[in-house]
């Protein structure tokens, strides 16, 4: 048994931050499935929504957010997210991270505008942030002396003094299997962070990487805790369309800075739809891609940039414009194509102002929770920040609590499991799932179609279940369990919210009702 005082799960920003702010004084060990870089926040573009330039305030930031979020914000988190932003922000300055100067600007460094926003408020590193702030937080986690780093670990489930008989609903560590030894080992530990990122691999499109698939989601509810607000889906509006491009997103920023959206023939569309056109928070601009392509029988729609100077193109989207050449596609001369993905799960295991779950000793932090700063739809930037914000938020927490003693527990159990001879079934099954989510639970939904997708997911809920009694845990194996979760917590959700709202579009049920409720989700 490994025993540590924080355990981390995870190596995106919510876990890197948490374990810099807690390592000077505490043990921690972080658990990651693959490589410390294997992240959404590796592939984060656009950057960092926060209140830097003196022409914003953090009232507008607030407004902006509640808007996007479609009246089911928490405002209590929104407004604790905004007012400690800008310290987070400064924190990663401080860590040396190299955004994007601006010597004409008073703050020193440019900001960018992206749909939502009322005032140029995102700070980033040209147009891969995600990449420069993991770099820069990687190399001080590999040289910290107080943290210990598993890569290729995959957390299979929590440890709770339920599950052990203890009578108390804390979380007392985790199992996890190396994916190098092919063992499962146990991990007992002070305090857990969950910090596992989002879902979007549920999905057969989506802009996130193969790590995306719930296992924290799935993980906390089989531990316990409740979830809330899984129908809200985020559809990126504009991955890039092209055959050889798996998961490539062309940041919202090029929008920001004068992109438009135009249909085949290069007339603009998104004016008919919203008064802020291609700067409509990105629920709107999803939907409006969406119905334009099934009302014309679109493959794809187009991004154009192309009016704005080559060199102002290349020098904001260097790597965006190398990606599209590559591809055969310069858009500083030509319209990108796009279509709508799956990006973000704004819903996830409910947490309070201090990141603590339902458990105790259990904490959470970034994608995988639900904190109530996104209500029905995210603001674009906003996650990055909301993940720094309450990584510090954890940490403080941690830090101020007495020391827990670890407790003996039992190691795993493998004694009844048999090699597979099936792995055939993993792959069909995965596929399975992820397409018909792409098509009966994606932006427009419908009674008829959560139920046939209900009813399918409760088939393949059976069949992994018996799989997973009677072989021994493999990657596919845990990551497909955990999936088939996250679908059955998203379609639950979907049932039970009768209105659209944000991104919750329904046909059955298009108003949207007076009083906006989060849909939380208990195990009985
Ligand atoms: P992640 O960064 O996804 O990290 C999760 C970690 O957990 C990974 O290391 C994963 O391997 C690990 N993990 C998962 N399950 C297990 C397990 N069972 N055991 C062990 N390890 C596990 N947001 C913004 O605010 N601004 C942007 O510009 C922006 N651009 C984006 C661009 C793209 C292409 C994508 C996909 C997302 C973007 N987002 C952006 C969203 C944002 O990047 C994510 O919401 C955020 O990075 C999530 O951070 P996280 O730390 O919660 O999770
Ligand atoms: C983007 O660059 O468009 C992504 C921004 C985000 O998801 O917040």
């Amino acid at each position: 048994m490994e025993q540590t005082d924080v355990l981390i799960i995870g190596s995106g920003l919510a876990a890197l931050t948490t374990a810099l702010h807690l390592a000077d004084t505490l043990r921690v060990t972080i658990l990651t499935k693959k490589s410390l870089q294997d992240s959404s926040s590796a592939w984060a573009q656009g950057g960092i929504a926060a209140v830097l330039a003196d022409d914003d305030t953090m009232e507008a930031h607030v407004r902006d957010t509640l808007i996007a979020g479609a009246g089911l914000c928490n405002e209590a988190a929104v407004r604790y997210v905004v007012e400690h932003g800008t310290a987070a922000v400064q924190w990663l300055v401080e860590m040396g991270v190299p955004f994007t100067l601006d010597i004409s600007h008073k703050t020193g460094f440019h900001l960018t505008r992206e749909g939502g926003h009322s005032a140029r408020r995102i700070i980033h590193a040209a147009d891969a942030t995600g990449r420069a702030v993991q770099r820069t937080l990687c190399e001080k986690i590999r040289q910290h002396p107080n943290i210990s780093l598993l890569e290729h670990h995959i957390a299979i489930d929590l440890i709770t003094g339920d599950k052990l008989g203890y009578g108390d609903s804390a979380c007392y560590g985790c199992y996890a299997l190396d994916n190098v030894s092919g063992q499962v080992k146990t991990f007992a530990a002070g305090n857990t962070v969950l910090a596992t990122g989002g879902a979007s691999k549920v999905y057969l499109y989506t802009t996130n990487p193969d790590v995306a698939t719930g296992d924290g989601v799935a993980m906390a509810w089989r531990a316990g805790c409740r979830v809330a607000n899984m129908e809200f889906v985020q559809f990126h509006p504009t991955c890039l369309y092209h055959p050889q491009a798996k998961s490539y997103l062309i940041s919202e920023a090029v929008r920001g800075e004068g992109g438009l959206l135009k249909l085949p023939d290069g007339t603009r569309f998104m004016p008919d739809y919203d008064e802020r056109a291609e700067l409509a928070p990105r629920d709107v601009v999803a939907l409006a891609i969406d119905a334009e392509m099934k009302k014309r029988g679109l493959d794809c729609v187009f991004l154009d940039i192309s009016h704005q100077p080559a060199e102002f193109i290349v020098s904001h989207f260097p790597n965006i414009y190398q990606r599209c050449i590559n591809l055969g596609i310069d858009i500083t001369r030509e319209p990108i194509p796009v279509v709508p993905a799956a990006h973000y799960t704004c819903g996830g295991v409910i947490t309070d102002l201090s990141a603590r779950t339902d458990l105790d000793r259990l904490y959470a932090v970034g994608e995988v929770t639900c904190t109530g700063l996104h209500g029905a739809n995210r603001l674009a930037s906003n996650s990055l920040l909301e993940c720094m914000v309450f990584a510090r938020a954890a940490a403080r927490d941690i830090l101020v609590k007495p020391a827990i003693a670890y407790t003996k527990i039992p190691e795993w159990d493998e004694s009844r499991v048999i090699d597979t001879d099936e792995e055939i079934v993993l792959a069909h099954n995965w596929d399975e799932l992820r397409r018909f989510m792409w098509d009966y639970v994606g932006i427009v939904r419908t009674d008829k179609r959560l139920q046939r997708a209900a009813r399918r997911i409760a088939l393949l809920a059976d069949e992994i279940s018996e799989y997973y009694q009677n072989f021994r845990v493999s990657n596919d194996l845990i990551e497909l369990r955990n999936l088939v979760t996250t679908a059955d917590l998203i379609v639950r959700c979907a049932t039970l919210r009768h209105e659209s709202r944000g991104l919750h579009m329904s046909r059955d049920y298009p108003q949207t009702d007076a009083v906006a409720v989060d849909t939380i989700l208990r195990r009985t």
